[in-house]
């Protein structure tokens, strides 16, 4: 069954459509309602099936513009900014037409930010391909790239037009990336859905082998997380900071593996672990809680060893985070199971406990 649900306030409310085939023309007919163009924006990744169908719904009244990036993290680039730009205006592109980015985090954050600025803003929709695209980078209008000095340094928030989450999407998606995307899941039922926590609980064997009506409300319990918070705190102003549990440690152990070693959902697993050990030596939470956040990330079985990474290695990169305000760390910590709290009183000792097992 397809499921729906709204990010956004007031003039930049959007909807969100969850199911099997939300790239359907009963979808998709309503957004392109009054293009004359689209700019597809994907990368050589991403099964040619999804472009072929989101091509074949715009026939014949659309004339459809393709640019096909290579994969990976390196084409958030300022280059290829410039070179999207460049294209759109020389196909004469203006504030009627649309933008539509089919594919993963870097094809999504790439195509916003290029919405964002292009005659200082054109629409756009999100077509994630990925888990962590569905659950994540495409709902909460953060558009980025990257430049030398660091990544997602330049940026705006800007809010799509609409999203389409087709799961069937993810029939192609590696073990590896689906997994990495199911870290997000997590974070969400561990900060504030409880009925996310107890179906991840409960299906994990259903998750693991694409059990498609599991995985549709599995979707749907972590978009109704991220799209309540984003609404609520559009530019990071407050509450959004609790999305950032387990991603001060998760950072700092990308960082410190170059961004080579693991992948963002498999460091940001590892900085859960660390920041539920974290809140039990704070005694936020018990050590029951604490072995319950440790069971559930092994029933999707993340590797959660720490052994190799000595805190003094990762200090300079979690002093470098940027949830530090006024040269105070904060840290977002549990308060009990699906309840997140962000806090800069805790004993700094435990930032190095919080390592060991
Ligand atoms: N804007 C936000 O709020 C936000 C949030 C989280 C992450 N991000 C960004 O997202 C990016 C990571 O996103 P990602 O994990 O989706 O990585 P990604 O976009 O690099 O995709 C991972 C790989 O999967 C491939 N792929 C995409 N769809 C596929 C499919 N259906 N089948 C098979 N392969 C497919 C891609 O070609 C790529 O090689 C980072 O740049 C990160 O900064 C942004
Ligand atoms: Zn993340």
């Amino acid at each position: 069954m397809a499921k729906e649900l709204f990010a956004g306030q007031k003039k930049n409310k959007y909807r969100i459509v969850i199911s099997k085939k939300a790239v359907s023309k009963k979808n998709l007919a309503p957004l392109l309602k009054g293009h004359n163009k689209i700019l597809i924006i994907s990368d050589n990744g991403v099964p040619t099936k999804i472009i072929k169908t989101i091509t074949e719904i715009c026939k014949p009244s659309i004339k459809v513009f393709k640019i096909i990036l290579q994969h990976g993290e390196k084409s958030k680039s300022i280059q290829n900014f410039e070179k999207i730009l460049n294209f759109l205006a020389d196909k004469n592109f203006d504030r009627t037409d649309l933008i539509v980015a089919a594919g993963g985090g870097v094809v999504g954050d790439i195509s916003g930010y290029v919405a964002s600025s292009y005659l200082r803003g054109i629409q756009f929709i999100q077509i994630p391909t990925t888990l962590l695209a569905q659950v994540d980078s495409s709902v909460g209008g953060k558009t980025a790239i990257n430049i030398s000095a660091g990544k997602n340094l330049i940026g705006a928030f800007y809010n799509p037009k609409g999203v389409l989450i087709d799961t069937a999407a993810l029939n192609t998606l590696t073990k590896r990336e689906f997994k990495a995307g199911l870290a997000e899941v997590i974070k969400y039922a561990l900060i504030q859905n409880r009925t996310l926590f107890l179906l991840l609980k409960k299906y994990s064997l259903e998750i693991l082998s694409m059990d498609h009506r599991i995985i549709e409300e599995m979707i749907f319990l972590s978009v109704q997380t991220k799209a309540k918070i984003v609404t609520k705190d559009e530019k990071e102003n407050g509450i959004r900071a609790i999305l950032n549990f387990g991603h001060t440690f998760g950072h700092a152990i990308e960082a410190h593996g170059k961004y080579r070693k693991i992948l963002h959902g498999e460091a940001v697993a590892k900085g859960m672990k660390i920041a539920s050990k974290i809140s039990y030596l704070e005694s936020l939470i018990s050590l029951k809680e604490y072995q319950e956040v440790v069971n559930l990330l092994q029933l999707f079985e993340f590797d959660l060893s720490l052994e190799q990474y000595k805190y003094k290695e990762l200090k300079p990169y979690v002093l470098r985070d940027k949830k530090i305000k006024e040269g105070q760390l904060n840290l977002v910590l549990l308060n009990k199971i699906s309840n997140a709290i962000v806090t800069d009183s805790f004993n700094a000792k435990n930032l190095q406990r919080g390592l060991q097992d």
